[in-house]
């Protein structure tokens, strides 16, 4: 009998979403005569049994756009809002996979999605998932669909900063996605010649940052570009925030738990103005003007790039590969030039940092990028 397959979208979205569907979509369509559904809205469609039928038609003329079809969201299986209430829906979500008569639930997204796929392939659905997210901060795979494009983007914007710095004589401050990992802000650090990269694998001392403005200065260059990942912490923040996490990691009461985690989601939320904070802090210290751009979700949004619609596509018609082997219960994965499969269990629950023996980091210090510490 003909598969049917399910696909979902969830998390934070990414360009090279739709190439992925539209890969999927295709081989199981035309290589195995599998019939294809979408759920809108990540798991949250799944609940609601929301989907539209992906037939050749619905896949035509997506390959190039961003963002994602089907919609996307980070509502969570097991503690969803509905109304005022989060309650736990993975057995609403068995029944709509039952309802739909689907032999696989295709999911698309992060770390926060392997997650969640994990609990509702433990719930005894068949899961595969696709790595996807523009932060590349994903485990078990060399890359994630979005990180590419995503790249690009922080680049060119670094590039473009360098003559309006230049100009003015500034220190000019640009904020890059990434709150647990700084690959893009490392990787287009490198690529646009940003002077100094702040990531957070690497508390930083302000001091040290600003001695590398100053040698700049000396050397007759008066301005300076520091390409800063969302999460970089001084060296300072980096404790305040480990024992935050530390003691919401001991809560044990429900309640306690409860406060530990507004306490850290607010020490989170203060990163925000950290950068602004970042920024006179420089001024004092260099005596240079210093301005902050905050690139933001211009970083995930428009059309992908080629390489991350060449691994979409690899990815997705892998996919359906593993589908018509009934290789359940794994991931995608980019090892080398190779896509291979990894079982969810080794994915879940860990997190791709930047390695401090990463050849990137050698690279930016031989270049002379200060990484402020
Ligand atoms: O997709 C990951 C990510 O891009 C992070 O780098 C960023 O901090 C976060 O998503 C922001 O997402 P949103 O505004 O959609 O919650």
């Amino acid at each position: 009998m003909a598969k049917s397959v399910g696909i979902l979208t969830a998390g934070g979205d990414s360009p090279g979403l739709n190439a992925a569907i539209r890969a999927i979509g295709k081989t199981a369509l035309s290589a195995f005569d599998m019939q294809v559904i979408g759920f809108h809205d990540g798991f949250r469609g799944l609940v609601e049994n929301r989907t539209v039928r992906l037939d050749e038609t619905a896949l035509s003329g997506i390959l190039t756009i961003g963002g994602t079809l089907l919609g996307t969201s980070r509502d969570k299986p097991h503690r969803m809002p509905m109304g005022d209430k989060f309650l736990d829906m993975t057995n609403t979500i068995v029944e709509t996979y039952q309802k739909n008569h689907l032999d696989v639930l295709v999911c698309l997204g992060g770390g926060g999605t392997h997650k969640n796929a994990f609990r509702l392939m433990q719930k005894g659905l068949n899961i595969i998932t696709l790595p996807k997210t523009i932060d590349n901060d994903l485990a078990m795979t060399d890359s994630t669909i979005g990180f590419d494009t995503a790249l690009t983007i922080a680049t060119e914007a670094i590039d473009r900063l360098h003559s309006t710095a230049h100009s003015h004589h500034r220190i000019i401050i640009v904020e890059i996605m990434g709150h647990n990992a700084g690959w893009l802000a490392l990787g287009a650090g490198i690529a646009g010649g940003a002077n100094v990269v702040l990531i957070p694998e690497m508390p930083y001392d302000i001091q040290i940052v600003a001695d590398a403005i100053r040698h700049r200065l000396r050397h007759g260059k008066n301005f300076s570009i520091v390409a800063v990942a969302e999460g970089a912490l001084s060296i300072e923040e980096a404790k305040i925030m480990r024992t935050a996490v530390e003691a919401k990691e001991k809560a044990e009461k429900k309640e306690d738990k409860k406060k530990a985690k507004i306490k850290l989601d607010k020490l989170k939320t203060q990163q925000i103005d950290n950068t602004l904070h970042f920024s006179k802090q420089l001024e004092n210290l260099t005596g240079l003007e210093s301005r902050v751009t905050i690139l933001g979700h211009l970083q995930r949004g428009g059309t992908p790039s080629a390489i991350d619609r060449l691994l979409a596509t690899q990815l997705g018609t892998t996919c359906v590969s593993l589908i018509n082997e009934e290789h359940y219960g794994v991931m995608t994965a980019v090892k080398g030039k190779y896509i291979e499969s990894v079982p969810l269990e080794e994915v879940v629950g860990k997190r791709k940092t930047i390695p401090l023996d990463h050849p990137w980091i050698e690279t930016a210090h031989r270049v002379g990028i200060s990484l402020g510490n």
